[in-house]
Order: C-alpha cells, then structure tokens, then sequence
C-alpha cells in the first residue's frame, strides 16, 4: 500500500514534491476553526494500519501545535501504524536552559509533547546548542538532516570567490562544513546576545581577504540582528557587499526588509519555512530519507 501524507495548512508546495518524490497518496482531511475559534477535524481517508506522514513545518508554532496534536490523536483514534512527522523547522529550541530562576525550558516542554504525538521525526539542522542531539530530549526516533552539502552545492554554482563567515562559535561545526565542501576559506565570529534583539559580534580580522565575495552562514534568521551587526563590521573594514544564507527563514516582524536594507548583496534561505527569500529547495532530502525506510518506526 502507497503512503499516506497529510499537510498541514502552509505546507502544500513542499508536500505536493514529497508526495510525488515517493509516490504517496494524498490524506485526506478537512480542518476548519468554529465560529468561536476552535478548530475541527475530520479525516476522509481510510487510515486503518497505515504508516501515515504529516507534514508540518514548525513555524510560528504555537498557533500549528493544537491542530497538530488533534489531528495525530484522531489517526491514533483510527488505529494507524504509526506517525512519522516531518517537520522541516523544528521551534521551540533555542530556550533550551534556565538562564534566569523561575524560567521554563520549553525545548524540553515542546519535546516531551512531540514525543508524546507521534512515533518519528524528521526534522533538518535543529538549533542544537547546547544539546548534542534531539535523543537528550525527544524520547521518540529522530532524524537530524543536514542543508551543509545543498549549501555549498548553492555557493559552488553561483559564488566563485566565497569566503564564508559563521557569526558564533557554535556555527563553527557546520559552516566549517559548508566551507570545505565548496572549496572555500571560512571565518567564525564572536557573538554576545544581550536581548532578543540586542546582538554584539567581534570585528572579524578580513585584511586579507578584500578580494573575495561574503558569505554569511547561519542557521537562523529570526530577528536578523546577528546579520545586520556582522554586516556593519565587514562594512567597516571595506569587503564587499555580502550574500546571507540562512537554513530556516524565520524573518521575525520586519526583520527581512531590514536585512535587505542593510547594504548586502542578497539573501538565500532553504524551503523548511516558505519565503520569498527561499532559493535551495532541501525536498528531495526529506523523499530520500522517507525512501529509505520500510517502516517508519524505528
Ligand atoms: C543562534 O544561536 C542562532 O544560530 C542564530 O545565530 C540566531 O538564531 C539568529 O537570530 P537573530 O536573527 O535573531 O539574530
């Protein structure tokens, strides 16, 4: 039997080529809110001992999670297999310590209701910190894929001269990455976060490379202050005008207007977050990983 997927509303485009990628068949649901504000659900397709997909990228989640956790109990209600959700951007995982007393740590919170939800996850370049891997606090099967090669693949194709740059030490790991599979040279900076939206970076030492095109590499763009603030200082010291990539088009309030405006050349991100700004498209990542399994649990 073909598998099922369903998409959760903001989805269809990234869907429609993971249905066609493994040849699935559409899930049939209706979701709509009550008068009041409350949401319904109703599934169509005959889901009895099925191995279902959901897609649902996790943006602006708050406002995605109930319609998430009814559907997934409807499908258990109707005796599936199992669930397997691809969630493209996974949220709630940058709060993942108590910096002050009394602090929820909702990446554990968010977790432990995912976990309690569905069976699998699929999920690409997490905000993982200071947590080595989803496991430390997802208690289900996780699947951490990596943009890193389409990236580079991006960068090779259309930048000939790159210098990469990571705005924090904890972007060293993948932009060092990004860097050696497309043959470029990379920097890192120092980052120091007084606020949401309060970012300071270290002047990055580039006397010698005036020559080459800026690429900024970060995994997150959210409020876009780490780019902006980096941007000024590469200014400062003469480069060129810079592209920035991110993974995950977050682009909080008027942050995308401002990065544009902030004297670079361009801004790339990859589909895991519709935008304008999207250029590397990761799907057939996510078919081949859902191609190689027979069973989705693990
Ligand atoms: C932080 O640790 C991430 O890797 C990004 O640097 C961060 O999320 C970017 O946030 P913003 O765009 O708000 O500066």
């Amino acid at each position: 039997m073909k598998p099922i997927i369903f998409t959760l509303p903001g989805n269809e485009k990234l869907s429609e080529n993971i249905i066609k990628g493994i040849n699935g068949e559409v899930g049939n649901f209706t979701q709509r809110q009550f008068p009041d504000g409350e949401t319904y659900i109703r599934i169509l397709s005959n889901v009895k001992e099925r191995e279902v997909t959901i897609i649902c990228s996790l943006h602006e989640p708050d406002n995605k999670i109930l319609p998430l956790i009814f559907l997934c109990k409807l499908l258990k209600d109707l005796s599936v297999k199992s669930i397997c959700l691809v969630a493209p951007y996974l949220s709630y995982m940058r709060q993942d310590k108590q910096f002050k007393s009394g602090e929820a740590v909702t990446s554990e919170y968010f977790a432990d209701i995912l976990s309690s939800i569905v069976d699998k996850l699929i999920t690409i370049d997490p905000h993982l910190h200071r947590r080595k891997s989803l496991k430390e606090i997802y208690s289900i099967s996780c699947v951490a894929l990596h943009a890193a090669v389409l990236i580079s693949k991006w960068i090779k194709d259309n930048i000939p001269n790159a210098l990469l740059i990571g705005p924090d030490c904890e972007s060293e790991q993948w932009v060092s990455e990004v860097a050696k599979a497309a043959n470029a040279p990379f920097i890192v900076l120092n980052k120091i976060r007084h606020g949401d939206k309060n970012v300071e970076v270290s002047v990055p030492d580039t006397k010698k490379y005036k020559s080459y095109t800026p690429v900024l590499v970060d995994d997150i763009i959210s409020t876009a202050r780490t780019m902006i603030e980096t941007i000024g200082h590469l200014k400062k010291s003469g480069m060129q005008p810079p592209i920035c990539i991110g993974v995950h088009a977050v682009f909080a309030g008027n942050s995308y207007n401002n990065l544009k405006e902030s004297g670079i050349d361009n801004v790339i991100t990859c589909n895991t977050i519709i935008h304008k700004s999207n250029n590397i498209d990761i799907s057939e990542m996510i078919i081949t990983e859902l191609l190689k399994i027979d069973s989705i649990i693990i």
